[in-house]
């Protein structure tokens, strides 16, 4: 037996389209010189006081903002005019470090039963798989809370509510019990092969049940600013890479959507790599589907498909005779003759005679918006395919104006994708709030996606991909789409037709309640201008840099790009600040980097320098928390979490940046940006949520020492949160932050 070797980080590829940069693109359209001229040096204070002028401010009571930290019905009652912390430090210590004047608790720890009669954890890793349809996930991702009164969802408890957790991964070596081991298959036939190599199914069962949600209730204790899990709560519900889910929207019953387990194409069994999250206006939870391509392999059938369908896996990183990521779910070593549907079920190989008879469309059943009612503990999840298929990282609204279309931003993280809008066709009416997943079928099942192009000129533009349109149709090169069906589930095929402007990893997306811009990370490239060969083996600059993605490094200092390494927030205003607009304008809101580099922008202090920015979501109150998921930056500090108060688009000015113009917000100050936590080591942070007091703040700490193995720990958080000396299996969890005080966090 050997060990299973999944690296970290993996980062989908698959974009090798040839779309246009922005020097072939056409002329842009708009100016942007009238926004460029407004808003230069005014300071976040300045800023706030235009509130009024804002259509949908955040205090309006009959309309959920567009924030994303905090509950779809605003209960704040003033906006922040500054900062009240004081910055945290670089560190690289084995904890959760915040402000002074700041506690922390843990919560949730991977593992963490949520019923009685399920065992406590242990580091041995017996727990059985069975058993993590109980227990809290691994690798806690986006995350909401839900304020809970009599039963039902009320916007403004702050001491009894759901946390709704996203678990994305598994880090193999933490969750088995000796590590994750593959076994070799003695079988001649199997030499060479996607079944050369298995796993027991023991190991595969507890890995499937440790991803998808958790929903768990907490509530206050008495007198402290502590919470406890409420065990055996009737909302507590695990979902997993198993749980039954409809399919809705355009590809409901399409024959690509037909399998084995549902020849009508309405259901499949599971979510995978649950990333972002967030609420929906009406009060459920959308959390996401990032890299489902990593979980199923795929045999030596590319002669058995169209040469359409075989570009199609190809796009979305299903290469011939491939395991994916490696976790070769699709085996299970104590099955010997025939492989169980319960794993071949990750096997898109094409065998039998029909796609009723195997899986092949397995894989188009992922990537999705799914939905999930928290207040309802028995309803079946929704993957809304309307909203595209792709490697979703979260999914926000814009402010909801009454008797308008509900407007919602997403971002596909792989390198050199995209960033879409979705607009949906029912108009919103305040009634629905709270109307579970009805509403949500009225909302996300009929609408219209749309793909972002950034124009050199600041401005941009959303192109619409509905199937007849914009040479969406049966005669397309890149996909003969024959219905809306084949559009949504190739999104990436039909973005690339209409030569939507490739990105650097789009992450998660924020609308800001006070503003109405729209906020994106970006959160690293490492194929952003590097050099390549042609088919003739002539020298050519991959994915060249341009306006939106505009920095690369050099850290051979060979004078060759060597990708954008520590990523950049991209933000725009849509044309009138109406979000159904066809046309925004862009700048950078901040470009990662070390303070002391010369990638450092944004004038960027050891007090809020950052690299690679991951999660961000606005509070109701206006600000704005960036959370890092890094590589580069770690040499000098752990990843963080920084809160801001930004302007707006266009208080900056254009600029150069390696011969290449693009337009950069306003320099950064610590009053306007600073660090409010730093992780353990090898972490990630992730997930922001907030109580509607404001006084209580929750974030996960993802995958501490994953760089490690059971034989030799990098980290031991969270045992290591209040003792350096103690020895534990790292694990992810839930962090709970307060003011000793029992204050409103980090502004006033
Ligand atoms: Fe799951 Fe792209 O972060
Ligand atoms: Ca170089
Ligand atoms: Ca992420």
């Amino acid at each position: 037996m050997t060990q299973l070797q999944i690296p970290q980080q993996q980062v989908e590829d698959s974009n090798s389209s040839a779309n246009p940069h922005f020097d072939t693109l056409l002329q842009a359209r708009l100016s942007r010189r009238s926004v460029l001229g407004g808003g230069a040096g005014m300071t976040a204070a300045m800023m706030f006081g235009t509130l009024g002028l804002v259509g949908c401010g955040s205090d309006s009571d009959d309309g959920a903002s567009g924030g994303n930290t905090t509950p779809p019905v605003n209960n704040s009652t003033a906006l922040p005019k500054k900062l009240t912390f004081k910055p945290v430090e670089h560190s690289k210590e084995d904890r959760v470090i915040v402000p002074e004047g700041y506690q922390v608790q843990i919560i949730a720890p991977t593992g963490t039963p949520l019923f009685s009669g399920v065992s406590e954890w242990s580091d041995n890793g017996l727990q059985s798989g069975e058993s993590f349809e109980k227990r809290v996930g691994d690798n806690h991702d986006g995350m909401c809370f839900y304020g809970l009164k009599d039963d039902k969802y009320s916007s403004t408890s702050s001491d009894r509510g759901l946390l709704a957790i996203n678990h994305e991964y598994v880090v193999t070596w933490m969750i088995n019990p000796l590590g994750a081991y593959t076994i070799t298959n003695p079988s001649p036939e199997a030499v060479g092969t996607i079944y050369a190599k298995t796993r027991l199914a023991s190991d595969i069962r507890r890995e499937v049940n440790a991803h998808g949600v958790a929903i768990i209730e907490i509530r206050r204790k008495a007198n402290s600013n502590e919470v406890e899990i409420v065990k055996d709560s009737k909302f507590n519900r695990r979902i997993t890479s198993t749980t039954l889910m409809d399919l809705t929207g355009p590809a409901a019953g399409s024959d690509l959507m037909k399998t084995k387990f549902d020849p009508q194409g309405l259901t499949t069994r599971g979510m995978n790599n649950n990333c972002g999250s967030n609420y929906s206006p009406w009060g459920t939870y959308l959390t996401t589907e990032e890299n489902f391509n990593g979980v199923f392999a795929r045999g030596n059938d590319a002669a058995l498909l169209t040469p359409a369908l075989e570009a199609a896996r190809r796009r979305y990183g299903a290469s011939p005779n491939s395991t994916g990521f490696g976790y070769l779910w699709h085996t299970g070593a104590d099955s010997d003759a025939k492989i169980p549907d319960e794993f071949k079920r990750w096997d898109m190989t094409v065998t039998g005679a029909a796609a009723a008879e195997d899986y092949r469309y397995a894989f188009n059943t992922f990537g999705y918006i799914v939905e999930i009612d928290p207040f309802s503990p028995n309803s079946r999840p929704a993957k809304r395919t309307a909203l595209g298929r792709f490697a979703h990282e979260t999914c926000s609204y814009a402010p909801l104006v009454e008797g308008q279309p509900v407007v919602f931003y997403m971002g596909d993280d792989a390198r050199n994708e995209y960033i879409y809008k979705f607009v949906s066709k029912a108009v919103w009416d305040a009634k629905d709030k709270n109307g579970g997943l009805a509403a949500g079928s009225k909302y996300l099942d009929q609408g219209t996606l749309y793909v972002a192009k950034f124009n050199a000129d600041g401005s941009g533009e959303w192109v619409e991909l509905t199937h007849g349109k914009n040479g969406l149709d049966s005669n397309n090169s890149k996909y003969p789409f024959a219905s809306q069906a084949d559009v949504v589930i190739y999104a990436r095929l039909a973005a690339d037709s209409v030569g939507a402007t490739k990105m650097d990893r789009p992450e998660w997306t924020s609308v800001s309640p006070v503003t109405g811009e729209v906020y994106v990370t970006l959160t690293n490239n490492s194929t952003r201008g590097i050099k390549s060969k042609d088919a003739e083996g002539k020298d050519v600059v991959l994915n060249p840099t341009d306006a939106a993605n505009p920095r690369v490094y050099d850290g051979t200092g060979d004078g060759v790009a060597d990708g954008n390494r520590n990523g950049h927030v991209i933000r725009w205003r849509e044309a009138g600040n109406k979000h159904t607009a066809l046309s925004f304008n862009w700048d950078v809101y901040v470009f990662g980097a070390a303070y002391n580099t010369p990638e450092n922008l944004s004038g960027l202090t050891s007090l809020n320098d950052m690299s690679s920015p991951d999660g961000l979501g606005f509070d109701d109150r206006g600000m704005l928390w960036i959370q890092t998921d890094d590589g580069a930056y770690t040499n000098t500090t752990n990843c963080m979490m920084l809160a801001a108060l930004p302007g707006k688009v266009g208080d900056g000015a254009s600029t150069s940046v390696g011969g290449v113009t693009t337009y950069m917000g306003a320099k950064l100050t610590e009053t306007n940006l600073a660090r409010f936590l730093v992780g353990p080591v090898q972490c990630e942070i992730t997930g922001i949520a907030f109580t509607p007091d404001f006084k209580t703040m929750f974030v996960n700490v993802q995958h501490p020492g994953e760089d490690g193995t059971r034989a030799a720990q990098t980290s031991n958080w969270p045992a290591s949160q209040t003792n350096p000396f103690a020895r534990a299996l790292p694990r992810s969890a839930t962090v709970v932050i307060t003011r000793k005080d029992g204050g409103v966090i980090a502004a006033e």
